[in-house]
């Protein structure tokens, strides 16, 4: 019996931590920081998942033996490595693993290297050689900066103006930081995207099912991107042909690229495809799971999650038998009125009786005694079911039960 700590607080570490609380391999589960959701199935101690020997001092005070690490920006900045070196069981990628993520130069430039699918790009360091290159380029174009950028540094220019101002935000008015100091240019790729999230452990892969979400913040796919508002799994767009393509030319040449540059990625891939008339191709690769993919994928999980997560540690994954329900899984976002721009925080919330649904908290607290909002997404209405005309019936048939000030969702999840 284990006792396991999650990293971080929103909606997809909830999905997590429901998935490690039906194993029977754990006495305590932990959570960092948590949130109001968590809170009812795991300890949570409030602490920055930045904070690395504030968590480590915890994680022996609690005698934790597995630490599952779910967050990009811990991840980027080492903590797998911090926790791995005072001899702690941690999963998830190392730093340098999760330069797949954390630098898209790094990842472009390892796809090329190793032969897999994705859009041709040139990558710039100079602002005045990247706004040359655009005088000649076709459009519309796609502009990315380097670093992590909280889902914001991928600009679709429609023109040459358009473009230019991308390029003057992105590396002269570093509207993203030192994330733009580099920038990729790249072609615009057309089709369906899908997600594809998988286990590794360094040498084996198991892949979940697919999904796809929906980034923008109102019905039809208007108004801003968004973080997500809402997932579902799998995608019929990615159909069996498309997976073992996937499976040849994208998933196996990963790893063994991975493992042949001598990087031993043992966590979550996720693999941001398009579905083009040429075949699939990588958009993008994120070293974690995905938020909201997984609160959408992962109820669809038979295996007991800590089996999966242990034997990814230990270079075993080829010795468990990862199952799935082969059913739908469906999840809403319940959103903050302003987001994703003007977030008001602090909202009392009421939930009526729920049935035959999942909530997962993203962003919760509890102040005063009272449940309020503390977040953009407050909240994740989940659910499986035989089809997605019946997971759209009994999501949306309860999510007016759960009250707050200006609290909206789309209603065409699932529509594709
Ligand atoms: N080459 C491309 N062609 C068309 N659309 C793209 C391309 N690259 C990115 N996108 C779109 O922009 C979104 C964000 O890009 P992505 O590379 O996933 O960066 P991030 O998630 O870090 O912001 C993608 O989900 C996709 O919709
Ligand atoms: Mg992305």
């Amino acid at each position: 019996m284990k006792n396991v700590l999650v990293i971080g607080g929103g909606g997809r570490e909830h999905a997590v931590c429901y998935a490690l609380s039906k194993s029977n391999k754990i006495n305590k589960l932990f959570c960092v920081p948590g949130n109001a959701g968590i809170a009812q199935i795991a300890t949570c101690k409030s602490l920055s998942v930045f904070d690395f020997d504030g968590v480590y001092e915890y994680i022996k005070e609690q005698n934790i033996d597995l630490v599952f690490v779910t967050p990009d920006d811990p991840l980027a900045k080492g903590m797998v490595d911090y926790l791995a070196q005072r001899g702690v069981r941690a999963f998830g990628p190392t730093a340098a693993a999760a330069r797949l993520e954390s630098s898209k130069a790094f990842s472009k430039e390892f796809m090329i290297r190793h032969g897999i699918p994705t859009a041709k790009s040139e990558i710039f360091d100079c602002a005045t050689n990247a706004k040359e290159y655009l005088l000649g380029a076709e459009y519309p174009i796609v502009i990315k900066s380097d670093g992590l950028a909280l889902g914001k540094g991928v600009i679709i220019c429609a023109d040459k103006a358009e473009a230019m101002q991308a390029i003057d935000d992105i590396m002269v008015n570093k509207a993203f930081g030192d994330a733009g100091n580099r920038v990729l240019i790249e072609e615009f790729l057309v089709g369906r995207e899908v997600t594809v999230m998988a286990f590794c452990d360094g040498t084996h892969i198991s892949i979940m099912p697919s999904s796809q979400d929906h980034k923008r913040a109102f019905d039809g796919d208007k108004g801003l991107n968004t973080g997500g508002m809402g997932a579902f799994a799998p995608s019929p767009y990615f159909t069996k042909a498309h997976c073992d393509e996937f499976m040849q030319r994208v998933a196996l040449p990963t790893v063994s690229g991975l493992k042949s540059d001598g990087i031993e990625f043992k966590g979550v891939i996720y693999f941001g495809l398009m579905m083009t008339d040429k075949g699939v191709k990588v958009i993008e690769y994120n070293s974690r799971l995905g938020d909201p993919e997984t609160e959408a994928v992962l109820p669809l999980l038979k295996t007991d999650l800590v089996d999966i997560v242990e034997a990814c540690i230990d270079g075993t994954l080829d010795k468990v038998e990862v199952e799935w329900q082969d059913k739908v899984g469906f999840t809403v976002v319940i959103a903050s009125g302003g987001y994703p721009s003007n977030v008001v925080k602090g909202y009392e919330i009421t939930i009526g009786n729920l049935d035959g649904v999942i909530l997962f908290h993203a962003g919760t607290a509890i102040k005063d005694g009272k449940l309020v909002t503390n977040g953009g997404r407050v909240f994740q209405l989940s659910c499986i079911a035989d089809d997605m005309e019946s997971a759209r019936k009994l999501v949306y048939g309860q999510i007016d039960k759960i009250k707050f000030k200006d609290c909206r969702y789309r209603t065409d999840i699932g529509r594709v």
